[in-house]
């Protein structure tokens, strides 16, 4: 059925489909007509008498169906004035960036999908639970909770609070070189919050791939390539990531202190041609200090952020210094990507939870955080050194990598003896968990067989046990010591 009307200044043709009931039809033609131009900004409609008579309606029908375009913004009504069409139209619905499915059984989600249902547990990603500072976290909880003022409550600054982003630049510059300050740091739930964000700001402004080291974490690639952006593979050697290979991307994801997972600390040319790349593409660097303050022979090498502040995003997390379960991490930004960052953090969840911000930043004011990461530097050192020795004493024939500094070590298979699943197997038939070095590697072709070992995971009691497992699993004769792919 069509119908032409003509009113008070406004020639519409409407065409009411006639299937379904009359006031559906007309509110799909006036949207139409308001979609399309025809009805323009601020123009105004019939009254609901003239155009009930021009359609053949009842004027009820077209009261409802301009109180419902109102609803919906697309009209304005006042009373005792005319009816209008609204000045800024409500936004039409936009196709969705096209982003991958997520796998229904990732890779990454299998060590902690079983975490605690093994007697043994040597995969990598956890410090020990069992010497979380307690008691330091319970003081200063309780200082908190006696001094904070109500406003302590309150929604805050999405970027967190005031007094963490104020304990973090001081205690960052003093012990990781960072360049860093309040104004430009932001807390996340954990670096992988801060990554999705970052890769969800970077794909706004036209970022189309991010260069992730290879081997990387897969979880973090999943983020990336859940914010629809590409992963362009930066190979990795014994002097960490190929940086001098980088290309034709808008940023690069690197692990600058500790390679993840094969343990390389980036050469003095690699942090200079990471550098030079950023400064000369205007590219950004996301530099993953996740383990940054676990060195055990020398000095910790410096943040690679404090060589180009303008270019590189430090980001840091009490998850191996503390407790994964806490989401506290930090990113320390340059001056560019603090507004979009923010803005990006706020719509995600407003802030990271306030109280542990104001209790992390007690303890580091007290240095109580500074005490106990000494203590847990000991210790892993320890475990470290147990872990060397009884490996070369039993399974002389594999090779421990990246020991330097962090909670893992990478132990390389020779080609000589048996695989990844086989010595995964042996292990589950131990009652021992362990991840293989596959599961790290993007484009598994031709790579190096090994597995990477979390010497920190097991609580202090347990570890004993956990490396006579691990060692009985890898005491086998090889047919041939020679190790598979590059860089090893
Ligand atoms: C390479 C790497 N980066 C960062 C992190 C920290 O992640 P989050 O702060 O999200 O716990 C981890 C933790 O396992 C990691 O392995």
């Amino acid at each position: 059925m069509a119908k032409d009307w003509t009113s008070s200044g406004v020639d519409l043709h409407l065409e009411l489909d006639p299937s379904g009931g009359r006031r559906d039809a007309l509110e799909r033609a006036l949207r139409d007509a308001i979609r399309t131009g025809r009805l323009g900004p601020g123009a105004a409609v019939p009254s609901t008498r003239a155009l009930a008579a021009q359609l053949g309606v009842s004027r009820g029908t077209v009261t409802a169906a301009y109180d419902q375009l109102a609803a919906e913004g697309y009209l304005t009504a006042r009373q005792g004035a005319a009816t209008r069409v609204a000045e800024i139209r409500p936004a039409e619905p936009q196709a969705p960036r096209p982003r991958p499915a997520l796998a229904a059984a990732p890779a990454w989600a299998g060590s902690w999908a079983t975490a605690g249902t093994v007697a043994h547990d040597l995969r990598p990603g956890r410090p020990d639970l069992g010497t979380f500072p307690a008691s330091a976290w319970l003081r200063s909880t309780r200082r908190v909770l006696n001094t904070a003022p109500p406003e302590a409550h309150a929604l805050s600054d999405p970027r967190g609070r005031p007094e963490l982003r104020a304990a973090l630049a001081g205690y960052l510059r003093r012990v990781r070189g960072v360049d860093a300050d309040p104004e430009r740091i932001v807390i996340t739930s954990g670096y992988a919050q801060a990554l999705g964000l970052l890769a969800r700001v970077l794909a706004d402004a036209g970022t189309s791939a991010i260069a992730m080291e290879e081997p990387g974490h897969p979880y973090h690639r999943a983020i990336v390539e859940c914010a629809g952006l590409r992963v362009a593979p930066l190979p990795v050697d014994d002097g960490g990531a190929r940086t001098d290979l980088l290309g034709d991307v808008g940023a690069a994801v690197l692990t600058p202190a500790h390679q993840y997972p094969a343990g390389a600390t980036l050469a003095p040319d690699r942090r200079r041609a990471a550098t030079a790349w950023a400064r000369g593409t205007g590219g950004i660097i996301v530099e993953d200090d996740y383990d940054g303050e676990f060195r055990y022979d020398r000095q910790p090498v410096g943040s690679l952020q404090g060589t180009a502040p303008g270019h590189v995003v430090y980001a840091g997390t009490a998850s191996k210094t503390l407790a994964p379960a806490l989401r506290l991490a930090w990113t320390v930004l340059p001056a560019g990507l603090v507004e979009p960052v923010t803005e990006a953090k706020r719509l995600a969840d407003a802030h990271t939870p306030s109280l542990g911000q104001l209790v992390l930043a007690d303890m580091i004011d007290r240095h109580a955080y500074d005490r106990h990461v000494r203590a847990a530097r000991l210790r892993y050192r320890r475990r470290r050194d147990a872990l060397v020795a009884a490996l070369r004493r039993r399974a002389p024939h594999v090779r421990v990598l990246g020991v330097a500094a962090g909670l893992h070590a990478l132990v390389l298979l020779p080609d000589g003896g048996p695989g990844e699943e086989e010595i995964m197997a042996r292990a589950a038939a131990r009652d021992l968990a362990l991840q293989p070095l596959g599961e790290f590697w993007q484009r598994p072709d031709g790579r190096p067989r090994g597995l990477v070992v979390g010497y920190s995971t097991p609580l202090q009691a347990g570890y004993p046990a956990a490396l006579d497992a691990l060692c009985s699993v890898l005491a086998y004769k090889p047919r041939s010591v020679r190790f598979v792919g590059p860089g090893h």
